[in-house]
């Protein structure tokens, strides 16, 4: 049976590709504030705002290539179970070859019905509907949900509203690297918004487990891989491959 390598990535794993990363200088959040574009507060006050910010991520992400780091992630599968979590909403890994990924904050590439229920509702609201479509394209005002005429949004996870995680596969991925001697590898992320810390710290008791970043924070027992994802995941999945 293949060994397991888990993938937790961040925005850093896309900055080579020519994406934005959030808190770097020039990254998102130094430029939008984090509360009118990625709030439910900031939709309802102004979802024009919400959606130009979404259509231009989108484009990045339509108008660039994954880099040698998700190929690297998606050429561990010739003789790995290669499972990715992302917080990033692009689509580099799945194009790069990648056949097991979850988008922990949602994707560009889906959207939602404003009402569906997946969103935390409050007694005022009414969040009762469950239409998501794949979609290629930006969302536009105006554009309603065919089962219950809500405006349309892009099913990405915003501040105030559930990640899309599941905890008790999360375990079963945890006791699986256990028992398989399993790689945990987090690459890119600053790892400040939940769940990301507490995922990482989930694989601690794990014998194989990496932090690839730029400027990697100490953590525990694990190798800290300082560099370009692009060339530290390279190398990493290079010795992964040779080692079997
Ligand atoms: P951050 O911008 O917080 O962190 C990016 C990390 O990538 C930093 O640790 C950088 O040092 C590192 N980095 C940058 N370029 C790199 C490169 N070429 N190679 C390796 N590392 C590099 O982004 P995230 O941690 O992904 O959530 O942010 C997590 C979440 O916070 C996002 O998904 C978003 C944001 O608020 C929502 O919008 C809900």
């Amino acid at each position: 049976m293949k060994k397991t390598v888990v993938i937790f990535s961040g925005a850093g794993l896309s900055a080579e590709s020519g994406i934005p990363t959030f808190r770097d200088s020039n990254g998102l959040w130094e430029n939008h504030k984090v509360q009118d574009v990625a709030t439910h507060d900031g939709w309802q006050r102004n979802p024009q705002l919400v959606l130009d910010f979404y259509a231009a991520r989108l484009a990045a992400s339509q108008n660039t290539e994954p880099n040698e780091a998700h190929r690297s992630i998606a050429r561990l599968e010739e003789k790995y179970n290669v499972v990715n979590f992302t917080q990033n909403v692009d689509n580099l890994l799945e194009r790069a070859g990648c056949t097991n990924v979850r988008h922990v904050h949602g994707t560009l590439f889906r959207r939602k019905c404003q009402n569906h229920w997946d969103v935390p509702s409050r007694p005022e609201d009414k969040f009762s509907c469950n239409y998501k479509a794949d979609h290629v394209e930006a969302v536009k005002l105006g554009e309603e949900c065919p089962k219950c005429q809500g405006q349309l949004r892009p099913d990405v996870v915003w501040f105030g509203e559930s990640v899309e995680m599941g905890y008790e596969e999360i375990h079963r991925l945890i006791k699986n690297c256990k028992n398989n001697d399993g790689t945990f590898i987090c690459v890119g992320t600053s790892a400040q918004v939940y769940p990301a810390a507490t995922l990482v710290d989930s694989f601690y008791g794990l014998r194989n487990k990496y932090i690839v970043d730029l400027n990697p924070q100490p953590n525990g027992n694990y190798t800290l891989l300082t560099g370009k994802a692009s060339e530290q995941i390279k190398l990493l999945a290079d010795r992964l491959l040779d080692a079997i």
